[in-house]
């Protein structure tokens, strides 16, 4: 009898079988799995979000001054919660270290795909029409399931390949037009119009493998999970919350 009370990764995959995935999207292809997650998403319920955000004490705020350079400074958890308030985007990594269902969908995936690496989680939540980070790859595969509200998705088809292994960084962020060099790889900036777009709705799940380029907006308020798959070289960092402050809309 399925155990409801321990989220799977068939219940990241919805109606797709674990054969089919493995078959035709680990590690190769994005794909979206419309309503994959709505009878479990009760499991990633945040209604303690705003207790263990004002609780931190390591908070960060981002933003790009008006020469383009990247700013932070150091918030306390209770100015972080204050600033998703007003708009900005809060990202805590971390999350698998205080959710139960995020780390037992994290585990199921990496034992359901005989992968290899630490669990893994983040959590994104705007109030706002906003979007996070800019266009990027990361070095990990990630399913996003989204919790509430609606998230426009751009991800590329394909991932670029490339030996994880080799990698220190565990973001890829090249500015618009740039290249950025490493010591076995180079990236260049990818844009919006390079990748497909997807629509999620509350339930829906998107994949897609290490090596894709993406970015996401938030259409409405919208709070979604990442459950990811973690190399051995990059361990899942503490519980932490981020904030990206964007310049406000004209
Ligand atoms: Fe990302």
């Amino acid at each position: 009898m399925k155990d409801f009370n321990k989220p799977t990764l068939a219940d990241l995959l919805g109606d797709m079988t674990a054969d089919t995935f493995r078959t035709n999207y680990n590690n190769a292809r994005t794909v979206h799995l419309p309503g994959a997650m709505s009878d479990q998403r009760h499991h990633l319920d945040f209604s303690e979000l705003r207790a263990l955000v004002e609780n931190l004490d390591n908070a960060a705020e981002y933003w790009l001054d008006e020469a383009g350079v990247e700013r932070s400074v150091s918030l306390d958890g209770k100015t972080a919660w204050q600033r998703a308030q007003e708009g900005c985007t809060l990202i805590c990594n971390g999350l698998s270290r205080v959710s139960e269902p995020a780390r037992a969908l994290s585990e199921s995936m990496i034992d359901g795909l005989d992968g290899e690496g630490w669990p893994g989680a983040r959590l994104f939540y705007s109030t706002a029409f906003d979007y996070g980070y800019a266009s990027h790859l990361d070095p990990f595969a990630t399913f996003t399931v989204q919790v509430s509200g609606r998230k426009r998705w751009f991800a590329s088809p394909t991932p670029e390949r490339f030996d994880v292994q080799k990698l220190s960084h565990s973001v890829i962020m090249p500015a618009p037009g740039e290249i950025e060099e490493m010591p076995f790889f180079t990236f260049r900036h990818r844009e919006e119009t390079d990748m497909q777009s997807f629509d999620l709705m509350p339930g829906d799940v998107l994949y897609f493998p290490a090596g894709t380029w993406h970015r996401a907006v938030s259409l409405e308020p919208s709070l979604s999970v990442a459950i990811d798959i973690r190399p051995r070289i990059l361990p899942e960092p503490e519980f932490e919350a981020t904030v990206i402050r964007h310049p406000p809309p004209d």
